[in-house]
């Protein structure tokens, strides 16, 4: 049979996967297999995937504008919902304009490809995100990785180069590790670059905030976080599906670069449009991070417990600074074997191994809906030792 040998050789290192699929809504108790579940698998961080006003206010959309986009947005796939986000994004994000993509991984694939062309160079950190990678891949500019977080590096990688335009790619919080860029120094660097009275063309600085958005900076994401002015030459990515609880993504920056992806980045021009109930539920959930303060400051304080009782248990949960918390293990079979104890235990926390990851972990992510008891119970859970 066709691919036999190669689903055998990933069942023999214990790196197949298999695909379960919940029987309810998002949330930090969810339905498995029949059974119930505590949930800190999902990035719905502030738990309004099923917020009853998110709900809603797709609902009212999908009786107003139908279900599907119908086609690609240039091809009238949109709705006026669509621009009314797009502005909202530009508030949120501090730019001059927006564009919503179909995905983050569209976002980074489309994006990436559209602003780095042949003769350019790309910096990369080298635990970014999967769909950054491809969207390297895509481009023709010349990639080089710099070491995870480390700014000296990526300044020396980039002195020693001199390309028509340098785009440096990075996540804002690490999606596997829950650590944060050192988005200063990055923006030093970037600056530096751009400030040299030589140079003749921009760098451009990418972040990819898809765990940002909503989490870092009372919700505006990372830049907020770091004080860090949104400059023409910042590009910043977020996604509707994690913090927002929708589907989706974005790139917001100057208009001119939102004039360039509207013309440029093939997955938005070639890909139908987000139907208007996910951008109604998007916009729902970003005026709810506006007006209610206390769910970051929720979620913030359930994550500070969590990796208060994890550290006292002993785990070792690596750089995270996040919600974002992984439980790293010495290899694919223990972290196997603590996520099937706690599965045991009525706790959903998937263990990541390699591709996904270097270090095989358990991946622990915190909401705001956990309540005390529902980190009380992990903490039950979990062996003082590991397993
Ligand atoms: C850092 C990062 N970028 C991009 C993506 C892709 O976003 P989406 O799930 O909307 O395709 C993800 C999601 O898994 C992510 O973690």
């Amino acid at each position: 049979m066709m691919f036999s040998p190669e689903l055998k050789e990933l069942r023999a290192g214990n790196l197949h996967r298999t695909v379960i699929d919940r029987a309810s809504k998002q949330g930090a108790h969810i339905f498995l297999e029949g059974r119930e579940f505590l949930n800190f698998a999902s990035n719905d961080y502030l738990s309004l995937a099923g917020h009853p006003d998110v709900v809603r206010a797709a609902a009212t959309a999908m009786n107003e504008f139908g279900f599907g986009g119908g086609a690609s947005r240039l091809l009238a796939g949109g709705s006026s919902l669509h621009r009314m986000l797009e502005e909202k994004i530009a508030g949120l994000k501090g730019t001059e304009a927006a564009l919503i993509f179909n995905s983050g991984y569209a976002a980074n694939t489309g994006t990436i490809s559209a602003l780095a062309e042949e003769g350019d160079v790309i910096f990369s950190d080298e635990l970014n995100h999967a769909s950054i990678v491809d969207g390297c891949r895509l481009s023709k500019a010349k990639t080089i990785i710099y070491r995870h977080r480390d700014a000296e590096h990526l300044s020396y990688l980039m002195e020693k180069e001199n390309g028509r335009r340098k785009v440096v790619l990075t996540d804002t919080v690490f999606s596997m590790d829950g650590d944060i860029a050192p988005l200063r120094d990055i923006y030093n660097i970037c600056l530096a670059q751009n400030s040299k009275p030589d140079s003749q063309h921009s760098t451009l600085l990418y972040l990819d905030d898809a765990h940002g958005t909503g989490v870092l900076g009372s919700g505006r994401g990372a830049l907020a976080h770091f004080g860090i002015c949104p400059e023409p030459w910042i590009i910043q990515m977020g996604t509707l599906s994690k913090a927002l609880g929708s589907f989706g993504a974005f790139i917001a920056g100057s208009r001119n670069i939102i004039e360039w992806l509207t013309n440029s980045a093939r997955s938005f021009m070639f890909s139908t449009a987000v139907p208007a109930c996910s951008v109604a539920a998007a916009l729902r959930a970003i005026e709810l991070i506006e007006t209610t303060p206390k769910l970051v400051l929720q979620l913030w304080k359930n994550r500070n417990q969590t990796v208060g009782m994890l550290k006292m248990k002993g785990y070792d949960t690596g750089g995270s600074g996040t919600p974002v918390i992984p439980l790293r293990v010495d290899s694919v079979e223990e972290a196997l074997r603590l996520s099937r104890h706690l599965y045991e235990k009525g706790i959903y926390a998937p263990a990541i191994r390699p591709p996904t990851v270097k270090t095989p972990r358990v991946r622990i992510t915190v909401t705001a809906e956990h309540s005390e008891e529902d980190i009380a119970m992990l903490a039950d859970a979990l062996p003082s030792v590991k397993i």
